[in-house]
């Protein structure tokens, strides 16, 4: 483990990773202890549950959560962990008033108290028993949760760096699209080959010829200046992808015609059109397996089913093609001979660079010894 921490201290700038980053069950263990059990990770958008009561469930780091609408105003995300015998309280989603564990019908308000447990005396209960509350922040209209008590945001310095990412994309007015539907699927893939493909339009030619290339060829990518929170780059359309209609006035005409790709690092890749926003919340599972919440939201509140099938379905194909060439590459990864080359120019690929030196910034030479 310390020699391939210290070849990624010391690749050359823009190299890839060794390929053991993405294989190693230790590596993945150092990922967990410094990145997923601090950070903030996205578990979906704010106005999939809109009214008080709406719920549903998520695993984080096999941390089942309970994600709702506890006020008209205000998101909670609680443990989904019994206060009796653990066992999972809600599953799926739906709308409630109050929580009751399937199995001997404990009851919990909306925010997690503890109302009634038949037939336990009284004053055998903790006055206080609830479910834990975990730290939460919708940002954007994405719901964001840190499964470390004393993670901070705002203030904390990382999120002060997203600032420059908001200023980036506040003429699409994300947190006002309307969420259309989300599906939760599992890739055979590392998690972080999913953020590198993603953010790389390097492979939007070559992987896409069909579903992207005469939208946002690779040639005419461009990268953002990204910064130690997240990292960015812009497709432009080419003359031949469809004029989109319907859009936030606040764009302007050059905005219009491009996509904006980001990551807010380490797990939520999104990309933002003037009318469409896709957004894939990475969960790992395994060095080789990755839980993939994705969902779409539309500028329009009146769409038809059919019209969001449309945009929907042109996204599954997407996914549907990372997600072959991605299965294909963790084979290759695991070989005895890979390795990993330069990275293509910062246009096409400056974005792999920026999440590498999130990654090195925050997992650091210095975990060695805690292994
Ligand atoms: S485990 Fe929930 S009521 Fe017993
Ligand atoms: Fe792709």
């Amino acid at each position: 483990m310390k020699s391939l921490l210290q070849k990624i201290s010391n690749r050359p700038q823009g190299h890839g990773l060794p390929p053991a980053c993405y294989t190693s069950g230790k590596f993945l263990k150092l990922e967990k202890k410094k990145l997923f059990l601090h950070e903030w990770h996205c578990l979906g958008r704010t106005d999939e549950i809109p009214e008080l009561g709406d719920f549903f469930t998520i695993d984080l780091m096999s941390e089942p959560l309970l994600v709702v609408r506890e006020t008209e105003k205000d998101i909670s995300v609680l443990s989904n962990v019994c206060r009796h015998r653990g066992m999972p309280v809600a599953s799926g989603s739906g709308n409630t008033q109050r929580f009751r564990c399937p199995y001997h019908a404990w009851t919990y308000d909306l925010d997690g108290k503890l109302r009634n447990a038949p037939l336990v005396p009284k004053e055998h209960l903790d006055k206080d028993c609830q479910l834990p509350r975990l730290k939460t922040r919708c940002w954007q209209g994405f719901i964001f949760v840190s499964l470390d008590a004393n993670a901070v945001w705002p203030e904390n310095q990382d999120m002060q760096a997203l600032i420059p990412l908001e200023q980036h994309l506040a003429n699409y007015h994300m947190q006002t699209m309307h969420h259309a539907i989300s599906f939760v699927e599992t890739w055979e893939c590392n998690w972080k080959s999913l953020v590198e493909n993603f953010m790389d339009g390097y492979h939007l030619s070559v992987v896409h010829p069909e579903s992207l290339h005469h939208l946002t060829p690779t040639l005419l990518c461009k990268k953002v200046t990204g910064s130690e929170a997240f990292t960015a780059y812009t497709a432009n359309y080419g003359k031949l992808a469809p004029a989109r209609e319907n859009h936030h006035p606040s764009l302007t005409k050059e905005q219009v015609n491009q996509s904006q790709l980001f990551c807010v690092f380490p797990s939520l890749i999104a990309s933002v059109s003037a009318d469409t926003l896709v957004y894939l919340a990475l969960h790992p599972i395994s060095v080789n397996k990755v839980s993939v919440k994705w969902g779409v939201a539309t500028f329009e509140s009146d769409l038809t089913d059919d019209e969001i099938n449309i945009r929907v379905e042109k996204w599954k194909q997407i996914n549907n093609e990372d997600h072959e060439i991605l299965q294909r590459l963790q084979a290759g990864l695991k070989s005895e001979h890979s390795v990993t080359g330069p990275l293509a120019a910062d246009n096409f690929e400056g974005t792999l660079h920026d999440f590498h030196q999130y990654l090195a910034h925050k997992i650091g030479i210095e975990a060695v010894g805690d292994l």
